[in-house]
């Protein structure tokens, strides 16, 4: 079982370049079978769920190359097979937009129901309700879902909630249904963007993204294309969040610093200098932070994937903060763990009132999952003595080589199997 050992205590500092959106290219590798011709992909972050998402789309059927640990590209033309495995997709959440696309394509999916981090009941009734409003009939039967049409046929669709994988997943079937398409009160995530982008260069006519509107007038076939995914916002905002709670001087490469808005007001609400480039963004924190207030919302409000690297840079700031959870009702799992550091935190319901200390204590602690995990990281580095962070298969799902580019700033993180190793750490760390 591998494990993230780190001795922390010291600033982060230097430069770290940010990958591609994992959210965004779960959901652009999957549209690529809408096409029978070659897709490129560039920028494909190389991690556990991506690479599990490629796995599936072999195995039905279509032709998968990767270029370099970068770069794939699809041919679909080769697809047998619109039933999708339990054993390979149960762990993806992502794995629902093989509905919209394999629906929008060849008009049938059985797709098992998704997996993914446990941090909530999260229902895909908009997604269904949106597939059936575009004439298809959709069943549950032994935790696959079904959805089949003869033809799909434009609708005017208002989603009952904002959500990212329900606009993207009717989005794609949309994209080669009769007719037009109105998708109302969608959400508007960089990633959303992205996708109908890569559609659009496919040849889908998809207008709106972005905004709370989207229209789509439908294609009757995509064509090939060579696109190049968005960096991850959530992966730079863990890095400026690691910079801040280190007291450290990090400058985040390769990044669209409008795509961080929320998360670099917050920063400098805690105290942090903030300096925006055209694709960079350095973040200063020279003293110790100030508390401050934060709810989760859907885009351009604050991602609740960067819940837990405030919460933990909380811990650590002056004063009472709070945040409120409004989007996953089981996102605080985490703050078990921080408070086993001594962080002090009280939970009620949806709100998690903490107070923060001067400083927390190294422990062994258990990422809960992806986004918690990777803010325990950052915890330990910013406390001195040394933490383990164990179960960082959830880290590793969304977040490419961690450890080095942690370790390219100054962090003092190995990633450890063996109880031989950690000494080994222990001794070399002193
Ligand atoms: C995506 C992201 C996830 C991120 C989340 C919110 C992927 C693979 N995952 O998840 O990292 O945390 O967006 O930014 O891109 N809801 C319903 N019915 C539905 C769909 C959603 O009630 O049919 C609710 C959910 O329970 C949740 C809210 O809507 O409360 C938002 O969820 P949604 O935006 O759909 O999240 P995901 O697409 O699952």
């Amino acid at each position: 079982m591998e494990q993230y050992i780190i001795k922390g205590g010291h600033p982060l500092v230097g430069e770290v370049e940010i990958g591609g959106a994992k959210n965004a290219a779960l959901a652009i590798l999957v549209a690529a079978i809408m096409t029978d011709e070659t897709v490129l992909i560039d920028n494909l972050p190389d991690v556990s769920d991506i690479n599990v998402m490629l796995e599936a789309i072999s195995e039905i059927g279509a032709m998968v190359q990767r270029i370099d640990r970068h770069t794939v590209r699809i041919n679909a033309s080769t697809v047998k097979n619109v039933s999708i495995d339990y054993d390979s997709m149960k762990k993806i959440r992502g794995s629902y937009y093989f509905l919209g696309a394999l629906l929008g394509k060849y008009h049938r999916a059985e797709v098992p129901l998704p997996g993914g981090c446990n941090i909530g009941s999260r229902p895909i009734d908009q997604h269904l309700k949106g597939f059936r409003a575009l004439g298809a009939e959709v069943t549950i039967e032994s935790g696959m879902v079904i959805a089949e049409a003869e033809e799909l046929k434009c609708s005017h669709i208002f989603f009952d909630v904002v959500s990212v994988g329900a606009t993207i997943n009717v989005m794609m079937a949309a994209a080669m249904a009769e007719g037009k398409t109105i998708l109302e009160n969608v959400a508007k995530e960089p990633h959303v963007v992205d996708v109908a982008n890569f559609l659009n260069s496919m040849g889908a006519n998809i207008k709106g993204a972005g905004t709370d509107v989207i229209r789509i007038k439908g294609v009757p076939r995509l064509h090939k294309t060579e696109y190049s995914i968005i960096p991850d916002q959530i992966e730079a905002g863990t890095f400026m969040f690691a910079a801040a709670a280190t007291k450290g001087d990090v400058t985040v490469l390769n990044v669209i610093p409008k795509h961080l808005e929320a998360t670099t007001a917050k920063l400098i609400e805690m105290g942090c200098e903030v300096e925006e480039f055209d694709d960079a963004v350095r973040v200063v924190a020279k003293d110790r932070l100030k508390s401050t207030h934060v709810k989760t919302l859907p885009y351009p409000g604050y991602p609740t994937d960067m819940q837990p690297q405030i919460g933990v840079t909380m811990a650590l700031s002056e004063g009472t903060s709070v945040i409120t959870e409004s989007i996953f009702e089981n996102r605080f799992k985490y703050l078990d763990e921080l408070s086993r550091m001594g962080a002090n935190v009280k939970i009620e319901g949806n709100t998690a009132i903490i107070a923060g200390v001067e400083r927390l204590s190294g422990a062994r602690v258990g990422a809960p999952d992806l986004r918690a995990g990777a803010a325990l990281v950052i915890a330990g580095m910013a406390t001195e003595g040394i933490t383990i962070v164990d179960d960082i298969i959830y880290i590793q799902r969304g977040y490419e080589r961690f450890d080095e580019k942690l370790r390219g700033i100054g962090a003092m993180i190995e990633l450890v199997s063996s109880e031989k190793e950690i000494q080994k750490f222990k001794l070399k760390v002193g």
